[in-house]
């Protein structure tokens, strides 16, 4: 089926008891069975069944499926958040020792998780220029064990070659994992481009509405878990066959993180996919008509946008993700104090660290979401001080486009 109809039907068909058309939130910490053989027997793995919501609940079951389809994987974790899904997938590829390959211009949360809280874990990583292929492949060592991009780096704005990146892991004989969270499976599915594992922070445009934080875990099924470094997940891939990554982030890492949403957000986000395919093309289409206006705009120095015709990475990302470009851009108006003086006059746009909404949203990350780093880190990261990001919304173009002439007028 297409995609617009994955959104609303998949991973849930009507509750044969109730008709419910809704999915049911499952409310529920734990599950209940008339003897202790029944329950030895799910804990056993030797019968289907939930056993505690921090493993699997109904509610994510469904909002899990729903994902997998849309993606075109194998199966799906629904977690917590973005940052608790990158963790997960992080941690259970590293062991102490072992090496990650990512990119500069990244979500600054994911640097902060690479570059400060793995390395207490003695997992180095390596930050290169997301747009050069040679840099990832000159960057693997022996200790690698997975490269992690963006689709669109964010807020660095790059687009790296997907189908170059996945025969450099796979030469390398590691996983390829990518951030789909810019882009959605509405633009992209990366396992198409050889992608192995998907994560999204779902409390961006999936959900869609700013009033809940998710994250979820895709797997491609593209990678061989019966051979490559990961010795305890080849043991599990006798049993589990192609699913034996997901099975050991369930009965170990993300059951020993705790990384699970609340099913009452999952709710939530099973909503916001209803609409998302809706949602995503007038959020792209307002984008580009926004980045068409700030590039001929006198007060505006520079604009970040693939959709662009003179972005290095337009054809790329036209290429990738089907004609259709996001709905995250930056520009830059020569200055920080520049751009502050911009985000105190905007009026609709909000002044939040978000993307991904319904509505627009904007923000300087040098003094918010990389204020922990120095302007030279900053600078290096692809994140110059007078950058300004924005989520453009699905409002009418013509009233955000108001809205930043009238910013920029009075700056
Ligand atoms: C591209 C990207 N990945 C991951 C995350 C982390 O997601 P969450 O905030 O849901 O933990 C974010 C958050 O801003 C993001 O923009």
């Amino acid at each position: 089926m297409d995609i617009e109809t994955l959104a609303l039907h998949g991973g849930y068909a009507p509750d044969p008891h109730t008709g419910s058309t809704a999915a049911p939130i499952h409310q529920t910490t734990a599950y209940a069975y008339a003897t202790a053989a029944q329950l030895a027997d799910v804990f056993g793995g030797r019968a289907p069944g939930y056993i505690y919501s921090r493993i699997g609940n109904p509610t994510f079951s469904a909002f899990e499926k729903r994902l997998a389809e849309l993606e075109g994987g194998i199966g799906c974790l629904s977690c917590a958040s973005g940052m608790a899904a990158i963790a997960c997938v992080a941690m259970g590829l590293t062991r102490a020792g072992d090496h990650v390959v990512t990119t500069k211009g990244i979500f600054g949360g994911t640097v902060s998780f690479f570059a400060k809280t793995l390395a207490r874990f003695a997992v180095r990583t390596t930050f290169v220029d997301a747009g050069k292929v040679e840099a990832f492949r000159a960057a693997i060592d022996p200790a690698t064990r997975l490269i992690f991009v963006e689709t669109i780096t964010n807020p660095g704005m790059e687009v790296p070659d997907l189908p170059a990146i996945a025969d450099v892991a796979h030469n390398a004989r590691i996983p390829l994992v990518v951030d789909n969270t810019v882009t959605t499976p509405i633009l992209v599915r990366p396992g198409r481009w050889g992608a192995d594992i998907v994560v999204h922070s779902v409390s961006k445009f999936i959900n869609g509405h700013g009033n809940s934080i998710g994250g979820a875990i895709v797997d491609t099924g593209n990678f061989d878990w019966s051979s490559g470094p990961f010795a305890d997940i080849q043991a599990l891939a006798r049993r589990a066959g192609k699913l034996a990554f997901l099975a050991h982030l369930r009965m170990l890492i993300y059951r020993d993180l705790g990384c699970c949403p609340s099913p009452f957000n999952t709710f939530l986000h099973l909503l916001g996919i209803e609409g998302l395919p809706l949602r995503m093309a007038a959020h792209c289409q307002n984008a580009q008509a926004l980045a068409e206006y700030l590039a001929n705009h006198p007060r505006v120095t520079w604009v970040n946008y693939p959709g662009l015709t003179s972005n290095p990475y337009h054809e790329l990302a036209g290429r990738l993700f089907g004609g259709r470009f996001g709905a995250v851009l930056t520009f830059g108006v020569g200055s920080a104090e520049a751009a502050a003086r911009f985000v105190d006059r905007t009026v609709l746009a909000q002044n939040l660290a978000n993307i991904g909404d319904s509505k627009t949203l904007v923000i300087h990350p040098a003094s918010t979401i990389f204020q922990e780093f120095t302007p030279a880190e900053r600078q290096a990261m692809g994140v110059p001080d007078d950058l300004i990001r924005v989520a453009v919304g699905v409002e009418s173009v013509k009233d955000i486009i108001a809205d930043f002439e009238s910013a920029l007028e009075k700056m």
